[in-house]
């Protein structure tokens, strides 16, 4: 089945025709645009990402229409996201979709995170799957593409938003969670111990965790290179030691069931490594890394995904902010 995808959530304009068969993803063509204007904000400027989104949009309109023939379906994020920037996509794939007949299936972009283990992989259902994405941490059961339970869930923040928010105290630029994460693989040594928070319970939180770091940072100020480097670190191993401690929680509760995870932390170097090993009785599905952070080839699967198991909705996309799941 051939699929144009288009995902416009946030600040990625990301777009693809790819061809899937039996969970094989093969790209025909990607296009993948990430907004650099927001790093002199501190922050994404929605406005602003909404305004780039239809910029890039419209800079392929041209290709587009020229791979749209070969397209049986187009799959679009209609949300969780940035109204504007969803809108932006929203629009242009129903438009598509309504002047050539090619029926449009709309997405869900964290749920197309929680399926993208399976991309390329023998991974089938049920089967766990933790999403750890800069908008949302969560770790939930996947029995179909449309039926999925959430077990655990963030009380504060995401994941990727506590990698870029401990980035930002040394003044990395936007987006810092990439940043933090290499500065710390260039360390080896002792680190710095920070707290698993809330241990016995299966949810997620990094409130408690930013504020020890902000207290070890002003212990260590000024900052110089090599102590830059081991608090980086401390900071990238307690980020990930929080994730596995949850998905050990949850894992407990569902044995012999195989374990995915997606969003842009599932990139992380030292996550994809210690993963294994922490559940060696486990088969653990990381998606490669460009199926990770935001991409349109993920949205294609997702729907492809539902028209197998007969449980797509062919419709013209609606989009909302947040995800209806918790
Ligand atoms: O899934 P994603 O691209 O977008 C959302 O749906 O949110 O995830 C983006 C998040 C950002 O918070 C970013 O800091 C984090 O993923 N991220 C990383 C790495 N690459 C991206 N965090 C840690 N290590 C990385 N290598
Ligand atoms: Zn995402």
């Amino acid at each position: 089945m051939r699929i144009l995808g288009i995902e416009t959530s946030c600040d990625e304009t990301s777009w693809c025709l790819v061809d899937i068969d039996n969970n094989r993803l093969d790209i025909i063509k990607s296009f993948s645009y990430t907004q650099t204007v927001h790093a002199e904000y501190g922050g994404i400027v929605p406005e602003l990402s909404a305004r780039q989104q239809l910029e890039a949009l419209a800079g392929s309109v041209e290709e587009i229409r020229a791979y749209l023939p070969e397209a049986d379906v187009i799959a679009v994020t209609e949300g969780p996201g940035l109204k504007g920037s969803l809108l932006v996509g929203a629009v242009f794939a129903g438009t598509l979709s309504s002047l050539s007949s090619i029926p449009c299936v709309p997405v869900d972009h964290v749920d197309a995170h929680l399926l993208s283990p399976m991309i390329n992989s023998d991974l089938t259902f049920p089967f766990l799957s933790a999403v750890l994405s800069g908008g949302h941490s969560a770790i939930c059961l996947v029995n179909n593409p449309k039926d999925i339970t959430v077990l655990a869930r963030t009380v504060d923040d995401a994941i990727g938003e506590a990698f870029d928010k401990c980035g930002a105290l040394f003044g990395f630029n936007y987006p810092s969670g990439p940043k933090l994460a290499q500065v710390a693989d260039s360390y080896s040594g002792e680190l710095i111990k920070f707290p698993i928070a809330m241990p016995d319970s299966k949810n997620f939180s990094f409130s408690g965790f930013k504020t020890a770091v902000k207290r070890e940072l002003e212990k260590n100020f000024p900052l110089n290179e090599t102590v830059m480097a081991k608090l980086c670190a401390s900071i990238q191993n307690g980020l990930i030691q929080n994730a596995i401690e949850k998905i050990r929680l949850v894992t407990h509760e569902f044995k012999e069931v195989p374990i995915g995870i997606s969003g842009g932390v599932a990139s992380n170097s030292l996550l994809r490594r210690v993963l294994p090993e922490n559940f060696p009785d486990r088969k653990i599905y990381i998606p490669d890394r460009r199926f990770c952070v935001d991409n349109a080839e993920m949205i294609a699967f997702a729907a492809y995904q539902s028209l197998v198991h007969g449980v797509a909705e062919i419709r013209l996309p609606q989009i909302y902010s947040r995800w209806g799941r918790i």
